[in-house]
């Protein structure tokens, strides 16, 4: 009897924890980001601001815009780029055309490892907070609402 009750508290214990278990930038969503991402959006590349100006040359030079530390990276979360981040690494789930939008492919070298990682990019937004939608109406496609944006987690 007594077993079963210290098996069944240790299954609760490892059930609570990872259903509590938070995702935060230092510890899950900083790895990834350094493994996947560091190359094309580190310091040697430009903040988003002068990156717009000569979009194509950075470009052309495989640099996106700067975000490699916390503050530079939610930039593209909530806002100014509001769901910037959301809408290229969606898995394809919630866009249009059911394609992945563009850095998705850079998430892992394998199906597993990019679902692994979109998982955990994911959970650090927020289920909630994971929309795609702009700041501003684009199309039929509505402007992010403050509610939407309210869900946004982003656990440091
Ligand atoms: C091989 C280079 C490369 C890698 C690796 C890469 N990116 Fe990018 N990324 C770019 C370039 C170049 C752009 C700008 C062109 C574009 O908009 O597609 C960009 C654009 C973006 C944008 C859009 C910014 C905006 O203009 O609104 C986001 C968000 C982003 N990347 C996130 C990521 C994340 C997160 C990872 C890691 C999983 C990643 N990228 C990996 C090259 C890369």
């Amino acid at each position: 009897m007594l077993r079963v009750i210290t098996f069944s508290f240790l299954l609760f214990c490892f059930l609570g924890s990872a259903i509590a278990g938070e995702v935060t930038y230092r510890k899950h969503i900083k790895p990834i980001w350094d493994k996947q991402c560091s190359a094309c959006h580190d310091s040697s590349a430009p903040y988003y601001g002068e990156f717009k100006q000569a979009k194509k040359e950075f470009k052309a030079k495989m640099k996106g815009p700067r975000m490699d530390t916390y503050s530079s990276l939610i930039f593209f979360v909530g806002w100014p780029d509001s769901g910037a981040l959301m809408r290229r690494l969606d898995d394809g789930s919630n866009t249009k055309n059911h394609k992945p939008g563009n850095m998705y492919q850079y998430l892992g070298s394998s199906d597993r490892e990019r679902k692994k990682n979109f998982f955990q990019f994911k959970a650090w937004v927020g289920k909630g907070g994971w929309n795609l939608n702009r700041w501003k109406q684009r199309g039929d496609v509505p402007g992010v609402t403050k509610e939407q944006l309210g869900k946004i987690k982003v656990k440091y």
